[in-house]
C-alpha cells in the first residue's frame, strides 16, 4: 500500500499530517552537541532526533532548539534557503513517521511563496526514489535505519494546502478564484488562484508577520522596562495569547501594545493584498478570501474586518477562518498526495 504525506515547510514550524498523526517540528537544524542528553525530560523520538548521514550528524527540531550551539533555521527572509538542509530535515521527519521497511510513499509538501524555484526544483529532486535513513533518540540512543521508495513528490506554495483543503470541504470542486493570506512566523504570504492555477504576478510574500509583532513588543517593553527582552520569549506569550507579561518579577499589560502592533501589521497585509490584486485581469471575481497560519490567531480577525468593510467579498461568510489554520496547510497536502 502506498502511504500519503503531507508536509508543510514553515518558517518556524514544519507541520506534518499522515493519517490520524500531526507532528509539529521547528524549523531548525544544528550541530550536535553531545554530553547534555540523558536528562529525566521528554524522551520521545520526535522531540530527540539526529538524523546520521554518512559520516555526519545533525540535530533536527526541537533537540536543535534547545541542545544545539550552532543552529541554522532552514527558512530566513521567508523562504527556503537551501534545498539541501531541507532535505536533512524532511529525511528525519519520514524516519520519525515511517515505521514499516521499504514502504511506497507520495509526498505533497509546501514551501514559502517567496522560495526560489530552483530550490522547490532540486528538493523535488531529491525526494525521490530510494533514500536510506538512519536516524538516532538522543534520550534513548534507539536507532532506527529505514529504507523507503518515494514514489513522487510535489513540492508547491505552502497555501495551496488550505486552498484545496477549505475548497474541498465546502464540496466546491470548481476552480473558484480565490485570495490565500498565509499568515506565518517570519512572513506573511499571499497567494491568489485565479481559474485553478496560482497566480505569480498576483501573489507574493511580506516581511510583516509574528516575529514583527514580538519584535516591536520586544521594543517597547525594553524601552518601559530597561530590560532585555529577547522576542523569541514573546512568541509564547502571543501563541498563549496572554495579556500581560512578567518582567523582573513585575507583571506588565500588554494589551494596548498588542492592540496598537496588531492594528498596524494587519493594515500593512492588506495594503499589500489590494496592491496584489490589483493586477487581476477585469473578469477575475474573488469569491473566496481565506486566512490561515498560526498568525490568524492573532491577526486574523482584524484582516477579515478589513476586507469586509473594503468590500472585497459579496458576503462575510466568504471570508474563512480554517478550523485549524496552522495545520490547514498540512492536511489539504495530504489530501492532494493521496489524489496523485
Ligand atoms: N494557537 C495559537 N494561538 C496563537 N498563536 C499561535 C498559535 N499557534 C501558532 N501561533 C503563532 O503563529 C505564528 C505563525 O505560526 P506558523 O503558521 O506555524 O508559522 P510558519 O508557517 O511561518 O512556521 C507563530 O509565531 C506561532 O507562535
Ligand atoms: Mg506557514
Amino acid at each position: 500500500m502506498v502511504q500519503h504525506i503531507g508536509i508543510d515547510l514553515g518558517t518556524s514550524t514544519i507541520k506534518i499530517s499522515y493519517g490520524d498523526e500531526k507532528y509539529l517540528i521547528p524549523s531548525l537544524i544544528g550541530e550536535p552537541n553531545p554530553g547534555w542528553g540523558g536528562g529525566v525530560g521528554d524522551k520521545s523520538l520526535e522531540n530527540n532526533m539526529i538524523l546520521i548521514d554518512g559520516s555526519e550528524k545533525w540535530y533536527v527540531g526541537e533537540l536543535a532548539r534547545l541542545q544545539s550551539e550552532v543552529r541554522r533555521s532552514l527558512a530566513s527572509d521567508g523562504q527556503m534557503k537551501s534545498a539541501e538542509e531541507t532535505f536533512i530535515a524532511i529525511k528525519a521527519a519520514l524516519g520519525l513517521i515511517i515505521n514499516e521497511e521499504d514502504e511506497e510513499i507520495v509526498i505533497a509538501t509546501g514551501v514559502p511563496v517567496a522560495t526560489s524555484i530552483e530550490v522547490m526544483k532540486n528538493l523535488s529532486k531529491m525526494l525521490k526514489g530510494t533514500l536510506e535513513i538512519n536516524i538516532e533518540n538522543d534520550a534513548t540512543k534507539e536507532k532506527k535505519n529505514i529504507s523507503i521508495n518515494i514514489k513522487k513528490t510535489l513540492v508547491m506554495p505552502e497555501p495551496y494546502g488550505t486552498y484545496y483543503s477549505v475548497l474541498k470541504e465546502k464540496g466546491a470542486d470548481e476552480a473558484v478564484d480565490t485570495v490565500l493570506i498565509d499568515i506565518g512566523h517570519g512572513s506573511t504570504d499571499i497567494l491568489t488562484m485565479y481559474q485553478g492555477r496560482p497566480m505569480r504576478t498576483a501573489s507574493g510574500s511580506l516581511r510583516e508577520a509574528i516575529d514583527t509583532l514580538t519584535n516591536r513588543m520586544a521594543k517597547a517593553l525594553q524601552e518601559k522596562t530597561g530590560a532585555i527582552i529577547k522576542p523569541f520569549d514573546l512568541m509564547m506569550v502571543v501563541k498563549k495569547q496572554r495579556d500581560t507579561v512578567m518582567i523582573g518579577g513585575q507583571t506588565y499589560s500588554i494589551e494596548d501594545l498588542k492592540g496598537h502592533y496588531t492594528k498596524q501589521i494587519s493594515k500593512v497585509i492588506i495594503d499589500e493584498v489590494l496592491r496584489l490584486i490589483s493586477s487581476l485581469p477585469p473578469d477575475a471575481f474573488i469569491e473566496y478570501y481565506i486566512i490561515c497560519g498560526g498568525g490568524a490567531y492573532t491577526l486574523g480577525n482584524a484582516i477579515k474586518d478589513a476586507i469586509i468593510e473594503g468590500k472585497l467579498v459579496s458576503s462575510p461568510e466568504n471570508v474563512i477562518i480554517p478550523e485549524d489554520p496552522v495545520l490547514s496547510n498540512a492536511k489539504g497536502f495530504e489530501m492532494i498526495s493521496m489524489s496523485q
